[in-house]
C-alpha cells in the first residue's frame, strides 16, 4: 500500500504483552507505526530497535498530538478507561487490551463515547480471531454437537499475578468473550468463588457459573497459581462433545463421536437403561494463523470501512457486565444475590441494534426491564435454576 494511505497507529505500552503489537504493527501492509508511548526505559530497551519508530515519548498526550489516526492500548488495566478516554476525545480510532476497562460505568463511557464521534473502538478479545475459535462457530451453528448441555473452561498457569486486576479480570475475558460470540448470548452470572492466597487484595484462583438460556450453564476456572498451563475449553453437546486446546499444536480441535441416550422406562423402579454411543474422535486440520495479527488487521480493515468491529465496545461492555457482577459475588464469599449486570439493557441495545461505527447510542438507564429477556428476544430460562431479579440498574 502507498506509504501516503497507511493508517498511522501509535502504541501505548511496550511491555510483555504490548512488545507482541509492537511486532505485529510493523507486519501489516496498510499499517504505519509512527509513535510509541512507553514510561519504562527498561521495557523499551527489551524491544527490538528495529520495530521502534522515530517518535517514541513517555507522554500519552503528546503521543496524542501527532499525526496519528489510530492508538492501540497495551498498558495495565486500570489505565484501560482513561487512555481510550482521552484519545477518542481527540478524534484517533481504539484498540484497547482486555478487560475494555475496570468498571462497566466506564465501559459503557467508552461505548458511547466511540458511537457518538463516530469512531471506531475495539477490545483486545484475541481468542475471537483465533482460528480454532473460528472452527468451534461453524461447529456450533452446524448442530452438529446436538443440543449443547453444558460447557466448561480452564485457562490456568503459574503467573503472571497483575498488579491492578486479580485473575477473573484478567484471564476471564478471554473465555467469556470466546462464549459470547460462539453462544450470541449474554449470560447470567450464577456465583463466582475464588481466593487471595499471596496477595490478600487480588484472587488468584476463581470459579465462575454462568446460565444461559435453555438451562445450558457454563463454569470457568481461571488461575494463577497453577504450574502446568492449561487453555481448555470443552463443549459437551447431546450428540458430539468438542475439546479444544490451546496448549496442543496441530490438534487444538478434537472432536469426540459419543452420546448418551435412554431406553423405555421399563428398569426397576421405572429407570431407563442408557445406552453409550461410542464414535471415532476426529482432529480436523485447523490453520494456523497468529491471531493477535488477525486482530490488528481487523482494527484496520474496521477503520477503514466502518465495519463494526467483530470484539466492539458492545461486546466490551458485556464482559465487563459479566466480570463485574461476578466479582460483587467473589468477593462476598459466591453471594448469589444482587448479580444483575448494571448496563445488562444498554448493552444488549447497543449491540443488537446497529453495525458500523453509528452504532444507536443506549438511551440512558432503564429501570424495571425484564431480566429474562436477552438479546435473541428469548423469555425465560428452564425451571431449576435460581430466581431471577428484575434488571433494575442500581446505583
Ligand atoms: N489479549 C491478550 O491475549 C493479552 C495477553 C497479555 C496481556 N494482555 C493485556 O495487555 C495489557 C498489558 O499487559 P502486559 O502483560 O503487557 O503488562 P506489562 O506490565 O508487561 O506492560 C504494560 C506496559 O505499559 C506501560 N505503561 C504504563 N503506563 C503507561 C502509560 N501511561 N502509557 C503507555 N504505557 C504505559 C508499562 O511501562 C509497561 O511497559 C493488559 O491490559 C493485559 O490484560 C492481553
Amino acid at each position: 500500500m502507498a506509504p501516503e494511505n497507511r493508517i498511522k497507529v501509535g502504541l501505548a505500552g511496550c511491555g510483555y504483552w504490548g512488545s507482541k503489537h509492537l511486532r505485529v504493527l510493523n507486519e501489516l501492509p496498510d499499517c504505519e507505526l509512527t509513535a510509541v508511548c512507553e514510561p519504562s526505559a527498561e521495557n523499551l530497551g527489551k524491544v527490538s530497535k528495529a520495530f521502534l519508530p522515530e517518535f517514541i515519548t513517555d507522554d500519552f498526550d503528546e503521543m496524542l498530538e501527532s499525526d496519528i489516526d489510530a492508538v492501540v492500548i497495551a498498558a495495565p488495566a486500570r489505565l484501560h478507561y482513561p487512555l481510550a478516554k482521552a484519545a477518542l476525545l481527540k478524534g484517533k480510532h481504539v484498540l484497547t487490551e482486555k478487560p475494555f476497562a475496570t468498571t462497566s460505568e466506564h465501559a459503557l463511557d467508552l461505548a458511547e463515547t466511540a458511537t457518538a464521534l463516530g469512531l471506531t473502538v475495539m477490545v483486545g478479545h484475541t481468542y475471537v480471531f483465533h482460528p480454532a475459535v473460528q472452527y468451534l462457530k461453524e461447529l456450533v451453528k452446524s448442530g452438529d454437537l446436538g443440543d449443547l448441555l453444558y460447557v466448561h473452561a480452564a485457562r490456568l498457569n503459574f503467573g503472571l499475578l497483575q498488579p491492578d486486576v486479580d485473575v477473573l479480570w484478567d484471564l476471564a475475558p478471554h473465555d467469556l468473550s470466546i462464549l459470547a460470540y460462539l453462544l450470541e448470548e449474554e449470560p447470567m452470572v450464577a456465583g463466582a468463588r475464588g481466593a487471595a492466597r499471596i496477595n490478600p487484595n487480588l484472587a488468584e484462583v476463581a470459579h465462575l457459573d454462568l446460565e444461559f438460556m435453555d438451562g445450558l450453564f457454563a463454569h470457568i476456572h481461571v488461575s494463577w497459581l497453577e504450574p502446568v498451563k492449561v487453555r481448555r475449553l470443552t463443549i459437551i453437546g447431546s450428540k458430539k462433545t468438542v475439546v479444544y486446546d490451546d496448549v496442543a499444536p496441530g490438534e487444538m480441535i478434537r472432536i469426540y463421536n459419543k452420546s448418551i441416550t435412554l431406553g423405555e422406562r421399563t428398569g426397576e423402579n421405572g429407570f431407563a437403561p442408557p445406552t453409550y454411543h461410542d464414535g471415532d474422535i476426529t482432529v480436523p486440520f485447523v490453520k494456523q494463523d497468529e491471531p493477535l495479527k488477525l486482530e490488528d488487521a481487523h482494527f484496520m480493515d474496521c477503520i477503514r470501512t466502518g465495519a463494526r468491529p467483530r470484539s466492539d465496545g458492545w461486546q466490551g461492555l458485556k464482559v465487563v457486565n459479566i466480570l463485574e457482577s461476578a466479582s460483587r459475588s467473589l468477593y462476598n464469599s459466591g453471594s448469589l444475590e444482587d448479580l444483575t449486570p448494571r448496563y445488562y439493557f444498554q448493552t444488549n441495545n447497543g449491540a443488537a441494534e446497529e453495525g458500523g461505527n453509528g452504532h444507536t447510542r443506549a438511551n440512558g438507564r432503564v429501570n424495571g426491564m425484564d431480566r429474562r429477556t436477552n438479546s435473541r428476544g428469548r423469555a425465560g430460562r428452564r425451571n431449576g435454576t435460581r430466581a431471577l431479579t428484575k434488571g433494575q440498574v442500581r446505583e
